[in-house]
């Protein structure tokens, strides 16, 4: 097992490096059928992707680059989440090096700033087909709460960890969340598309 360092990406890793960890982590979901638009950006778009308020996380093997996740500071308002939020994205293993927690160690450094911000809620998107991360994440204590029709292409599901008491319970947000998805799939088809041309 190769000895993994995770730190804040330090000056000498490229945003063009992130852009290439997460192009060949994604190689999974292409060949699933599906193409995560973050993975396309360049190392400039990422950068400005995560803004002057977020930060970008790397697991090193020496000086390798292998993984990645980054945050921004989102202001929320979905129905149970008002508010500066930590939005987690930018989640990339490479796949010679999956399965190894990795991703779960850096999971833990978007925790710890997230606690160190005091922010109540980390919140975590991704495409309705991404059903591997959704898995992670439910595993990891996150709820999914919203579903949406996201243009040009997918519907995307958010999830959100509480970082204190969750003032609702499972059943309420799964009922919330279920009724949301419904009514997103019988109005937009993927891609915020609306069905019956109205
Ligand atoms: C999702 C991803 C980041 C996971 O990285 P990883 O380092 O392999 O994940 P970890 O080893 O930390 O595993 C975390 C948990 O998920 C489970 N897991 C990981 N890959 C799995 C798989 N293919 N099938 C089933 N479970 C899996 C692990 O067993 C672990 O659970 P455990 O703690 O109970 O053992 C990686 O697969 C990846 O880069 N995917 C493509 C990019 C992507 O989809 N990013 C998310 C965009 S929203």
């Amino acid at each position: 097992m190769p000895d993994i360092v995770i730190m804040e990406k330090p000056e000498s890793v490229s945003y063009e490096e992130i852009h290439e960890v997460l192009y060949r982590a994604h190689e999974s979901n292409r060949q699933k059928g599906f193409v995560v638009r973050t993975a396309l950006m360049t190392g400039e778009q990422l950068e400005k992707h995560i803004g002057p308020n977020g930060k970008c996380f790397v697991a090193m093997d020496g000086d390798k680059v292998v993984g990645t996740v980054s945050y921004r500071i989102k202001k929320c308002s979905l129905w149970c989440v008002k508010g500066p939020a930590v939005d987690r994205i930018l989640v990339g293993v490479l796949p010679e090096y999956k399965g190894m927690h990795i991703a779960t160690k850096l999971f833990t450094a978007v925790y710890d700033a997230a606690i160190a911000g005091k922010y109540k809620w980390i919140i975590s998107g991704t495409q309705d087909q991404n059903t591997l991360m959704q898995e992670i994440c439910l595993k990891d204590g996150f709820m999914k709460v919203d579903f949406s029709s996201v243009k040009p292409d997918h519907y995307a599901v958010i999830m959100v960890k509480w970082l204190g008491k969750c003032p609702y319970t499972s059943t309420m947000i799964s009922i919330m969340y279920m009724a949301k998805k419904a009514y997103v799939k019988l109005r937009y088809k993927p891609g915020h598309v609306k069905r019956f041309g109205i």
